[in-house]
């Protein structure tokens, strides 16, 4: 074991429905000493995403169930502060997939281990939000599942966070027009007067039907899945034909007691007729082109074309509650835990 104080966040039962006190603890941790090739990373920041609660459940997904006492799985921006490796050398930064914890051991070459090359006005925080899983999420499930052209109508659930707000103004870029889809108008605003959409209607505001409607006069020719739920069924009708529905996740249904009952956007898709091209999708499937589109958004990022939002939390004590909340929408922007300088 090394000498470095760790405290990781772990799973002590699965949550029920929305998590409860008792499913997480912070817990002291020992770090495994690193054997020849390996180093030690210490965990700056720590990213919260929405794949986490699904894998709380013990239901096998397209990843495996989290173990009991084990750490939550997630990516990080850590620096390595001791080294065996010829790759990776002391003060380097790196995405890697830590969990929630301070520290960590693992071999230099172990898969999802990226270097940063740090840029001018790129935040370092920014490689796990818009410049990194979420946003090459955004970005690969436009570009190649929704195949946007100039003119289309795009619409995008969940249009203020990191997805949202990569695949939005990568369909502006296209010279599509984007509708965005947000809880609040506080968010909405921000869609429209920062993001640059051409609108954004408010799904808390009573209204969703009609406001999605003449918010997309000439229909929905991608729409971009983030959330499932009543957003689905209030787009399924203003499907164009030959529309695509690149289904990247469906966030309102992560907290339900039982996932295999929810009215899924599969079901709401397959029972339209023509029934749309629609397809899940992993950001993995363009693994290969992780640093060719880190590049493109960071450069985007550098340039001030791509404006984002961010939530912090201070220390990785708070990450339960703010993980708690960005399943409600109490984020702004990409929720993250600031966990060390
Ligand atoms: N397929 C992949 O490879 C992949 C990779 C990354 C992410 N994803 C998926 O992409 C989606 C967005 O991820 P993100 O990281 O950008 O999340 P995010 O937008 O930062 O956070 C989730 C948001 O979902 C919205 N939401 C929560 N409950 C909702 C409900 N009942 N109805 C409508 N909206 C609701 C909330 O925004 P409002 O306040 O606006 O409601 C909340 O802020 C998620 O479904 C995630 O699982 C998929």
């Amino acid at each position: 074991m090394s000498d470095y104080t760790n405290h990781a966040v772990v799973l002590k039962q699965r949550p029920q429905g929305e998590i409860q006190d008792g499913d997480l603890a912070m817990e002291e941790r020992p770090v495994r000493a690193p054997g020849d090739g390996e180093v030690v990373a210490q965990v700056l920041w720590l990213s919260l995403d929405p794949y986490m609660r699904p894998r709380m459940n013990d239901a096998k997904g397209y990843m495996d169930p989290i173990a009991i006492d084990e750490p939550i799985v997630g990516e990080s921006v850590a620096r390595i502060v001791e080294s065996r490796s010829s790759t990776l050398k002391v003060g380097d930064l790196v995405t890697c997939y830590s969990g929630w914890q301070e520290y960590v051991t693992f071999p230099a070459d172990a898969p999802m281990v990226y270097k940063i090359y740090p840029k001018d006005k790129v935040p370092l925080q920014t490689y796990l939000g818009v410049a990194g899983m979420p946003g090459r999420t955004g970005y690969c499930g436009l570009t190649y599942v929704g195949k946007p052209n100039a003119g289309e109508t795009v619409v995008v659930s969940a249009a203020s966070g990191p997805v949202g707000t990569v695949v939005g103004q990568t369909a502006k870029k296209e010279g599509c027009r984007v509708v965005g889809v947000a809880g609040g108008p506080e968010k909405c605003r921000f869609v429209v007067e920062e993001l640059g959409f051409d609108a954004c209607v408010d799904y808390k505001a009573g209204n969703l039907e009609t406001d999605l409607k003449a918010a997309c006069p000439d229909g929905i020719d991608i729409y971009f899945e983030n959330v499932g739920g009543a957003v689905t069924r209030a787009v399924a009708p203003l499907l164009n034909e030959g529309a695509r529905v690149p289904i990247c996740g469906y966030v309102s249904a992560y907290n339900a007691t039982n996932i295999a009952e929810v009215e899924t956007p599969f079901h709401v898709l397959k029972a339209l007729d023509p029934v749309p091209e629609h397809r899940f999708f992993l950001v993995t499937e363009w693994q290969d082109k992780h640093q060719e589109i880190t590049n493109t958004l960071t450069n985007r990022i550098a340039a001030g074309e791509l404006k984002y939002r961010e939530t912090h939390a201070e220390g990785l004590e708070s990450a339960i509650e703010a993980f708690k909340g960005m399943l409600k929408g109490k984020n702004f922007g990409k929720q993250l835990v600031h966990v060390a300088d």
